[in-house]
């Protein structure tokens, strides 16, 4: 298998206002690299598994692409990118005046579980809310500092309301390029596979912790049809992340595959735990980069 040592020619701070378990806001400048490698013109940058679309937000910023598609199919994630994009004034005011309290979190959690997509910004906010305050940003976990806010980080540790609310306005001000929906993964690609503007960005959840991290759980029934429809979408420019797992490896045997690291990641010094698969075009630009040469 290849293995491929990234070093970007760009580097993007952090402009997602969500914080994600493994986000990958630090592939931006890959992506910044590869747009001009494939000579895209007027790219279109597609999410398919959003998340934090931490790669797409910081893309979309720096004038890289013209459009950024986010899909996600949770609908707590879902009613989070839709608050941003269409209640940005209020969603904005929520965030500059909300309690960070235990009371309020309490709340919030409340909204969160009912999960009532009927109101979007309520749904999309309470996500927010307990992304930015609970420990790791994951739902699942406790707030940050205990319920007794007894430790040495308290609740609103991540909850800088100005940094925030600046993240989100500067969204506010790009809505108009920004398309949110909440659909299968599998149908996004679908979509956008044959319009030669688009590079697809592929972040399923992974096998080994997709089901414990994130509210849809992926079983192998899903990994195997994502990976039809990959073989399906000749000629789409994509890229796809996913951990090491026999069945990736099986799935994907006759695509690019290869191990990476990212040289200039503080966070993740030397190879990520993960691969990289690619459709062939990006492949020949990723193998051109950063290619290591074999020993020997
Ligand atoms: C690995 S995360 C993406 C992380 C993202 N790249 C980032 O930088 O923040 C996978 C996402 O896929 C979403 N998801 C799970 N099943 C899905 C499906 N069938 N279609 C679309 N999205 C799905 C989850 O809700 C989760 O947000």
């Amino acid at each position: 298998m290849e293995s491929l040592s990234i070093r970007a020619s760009r580097r993007y701070g952090t402009l997602s206002p969500l914080r994600y378990p493994g986000g990958k806001a630090a592939l931006a400048g890959v992506f910044a690299d590869l747009v001009d490698d494939l000579g895209l013109d007027n790219p279109v940058y597609v999410e398919p598994y959003a998340g934090g679309a931490g790669a797409g937000i910081a893309l979309l910023r720096q004038g890289l692409v013209r459009r950024l598609v986010i899909n996600d199919y949770d609908p707590a994630v879902y009613a989070f990118w839709r608050s941003v994009t269409e209640y940005n004034e209020k969603l904005v005011e929520l965030v500059r005046t909300v309690p960070l309290t235990i009371d309020e979190w309490r709340h919030q959690r409340e909204l969160y579980r009912s999960g009532d997509r009927t109101d979007t910004l309520a749904l999309g906010f309470a996500f927010f809310y307990l992304n930015r305050t609970n420990r790791s940003g994951v739902l699942r976990g406790g707030v940050i500092g205990g319920l007794t806010q007894e430790g040495n980080y308290k609740i609103d540790a991540r909850f800088n309301r100005q940094t925030l609310s600046e993240r989100l306005m500067a969204l506010g001000d790009l809505s108009d390029r920004i398309t949110v929906s909440d659909l299968d993964g599998r149908t996004v690609i679908r979509a956008y596979a044959q319009d030669p503007s688009v590079l697809m960005y592929i972040d399923p959840p992974y096998v080994q912790a997709g089901s414990r991290l994130y509210l849809n759980a992926f079983d192998a029934r899903d990994h195997e049809a994502l990976a039809r429809i990959i073989d399906e979408v000749d000629g789409a420019h994509w890229l796809m992340t996913y951990d090491v797992a026999p069945l990736i490896e099986k799935l994907y045997a006759h695509h690019f595959r290869s191990r990476y690291e990212l040289n200039y990641s503080a966070r993740h010094p030397g190879f990520t735990d993960e691969l990289m698969i690619a459709s062939p075009d990006v492949a020949q630009a990723l193998v051109t980069r950063w290619r290591i040469p074999e020993a020997g």
